[in-house]
């Protein structure tokens, strides 16, 4: 049966969760599944912002179709071409042959590419900021150029103050009946899959995510409809903090978040004994993670929120620990900057894995290395204390801002 709700007068949610699939984009993990949201505005015409993923399809055209009610679909708006939001475009175009699809000159570049270059010919191609009345509704086009795809159109219905912002302001999490962000705790670990969506999947485009927000600024937005996770209505405030926070790098918290790969427990011995240094020296709250066993997406997400970070390595094949190098080379890629950071070498004959973390994290900007790195011999060894304890001070210094 269908499964829709009016979210705004005469705005209806139509999208559907997954919870069963196990990876986002076959690399995220989904513990807790994930939303494809998708709206439909009733006015004088009628209007559709995006599809779904084909594991909700059928949920999501008998919503369609419930909402609509034998009125014919005028509109069907693209926010971006990425398949989780575009598989079911040719079905609907079936369904609702008068339909005119809406995007920009990027939009149907790839729709051609994704789909064949005949579909959807009744097109309305817009231009930045384009406006286009649906009665009472009005919709402007606001282009948001690689947040996170080159055509995102972030569309805003300016008698209702609602922004349809495409992947922007997501999050992981299928969606429990309760759609708006006010109807749940979001600190009971939905802030904390946000940022691991934001960081993995939109990290990188930080500088384009400031673009777009300095776009909207003065708008008036009342609600937040993102394509997937909760809606924005009462809390507002905080995840625009949190976006602006996440796309300028600068850290959520002031602490430690420490990444260790170690094959015998060698190297997770220093670092317990880093952090347990760390704590007698009054740091709290920090996370210490073994590379090999927590999924990258998580550690990504923390290296995005805490202020310093800790990597601690062996040498392995006279390179750097392979979940290691993974690990700096995907923050590296994402872009990820203006962090304290250590660096903890283990090895046994030869020496690799402190330089090549040195290097990596050289390699990004704005990483500010708090002291040499430091290189232990096979195992920590009590001669090695003093050196532990020069690395503990200097963070804990770090830390207190001396
Ligand atoms: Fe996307
Ligand atoms: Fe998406």
């Amino acid at each position: 049966m269908y499964c829709v709700q009016e979210i705004a007068p005469r705005v209806f949610w139509v999208g559907g969760s997954d919870r069963r699939l196990e990876r986002f984009e076959n690399m995220f993990p989904l513990p807790g599944g994930v939303s494809y949201n998708a709206y439909l505005i009733l006015d004088e015409k009628t209007a559709l912002f995006d599809t779904v993923d084909s594991s909700v399809a059928d949920l999501y055209l008998e919503n369609v179709a419930h909402v609509l009610d034998g009125r014919k679909l005028d509109y069907l708006v693209i926010s971006h071409m990425e398949p989780d939001h575009s598989a079911v475009i040719a079905e609907i175009l079936r369904r609702y042959p008068e339909v005119q699809v809406v995007g920009n000159q990027k939009t149907f570049q790839l729709l051609g590419q994704f789909f064949t270059p005949e579909l959807g010919k009744n097109r309305l191609v817009v231009q930045e900021n384009q406006e286009l009345s649906l009665g009472e509704s009005l919709l402007r086009f606001t282009f948001a150029p690689m947040v996170h795809w080159p055509e995102v159109i972030f569309t805003w219905e300016a008698t209702r103050g609602i922004l349809f912002s495409a992947d922007a302001f997501g999050s992981f999490g299928a969606l429990a009946g309760n759609l708006f962000a006010d109807e749940v705790d979001i600190t009971d670990g939905y802030l904390d899959e946000a940022r691991r969506y934001y960081a993995n999947i939109v990290g990188r485009y930080g500088v384009q995510v400031q673009s777009a927000m300095k776009k909207l600024a003065g708008r008036d937005i009342r609600m937040i409809c993102p394509l997937h996770g909760l809606l924005w209505r009462k809390d507002l405030p905080c995840i625009l903090e949190k976006y602006d926070l996440w796309s300028r790098y600068e850290p959520e918290k002031k602490g430690v978040a420490l990444f260790y790969g170690s094959m015998y427990g060698n190297t997770e011995n220093a670092a317990s004994v880093l952090c347990n240094k760390l704590a007698q020296r009054g740091v709290t709250d920090m996370r210490m993670y073994d590379v090999s066993k927590t999924h990258p997406s998580y550690l990504i997400s923390d290296a995005w929120k805490y202020s310093h970070l800790v990597f601690a390595s062996p040498t392995y094949n006279l390179h750097l620990y392979f979940p290691m190098e993974t690990l700096l080379q995907d923050m590296g890629v994402l872009g990820l900057k203006n962090r304290k950071v250590a660096v903890l070498g283990c090895h046994s004959w030869a020496s690799a894995a402190a330089k090549r973390m040195e290097e990596l994290l050289s390699a990004m900007k704005e990483m500010e290395l708090l002291t040499p790195p430091m290189d232990i011999r096979s195992s920590l060894k009590p001669e090695g204390e003093a050196d532990m304890d020069a690395l503990a001070d200097a963070i804990a210094a770090s830390l207190s801002g001396k």
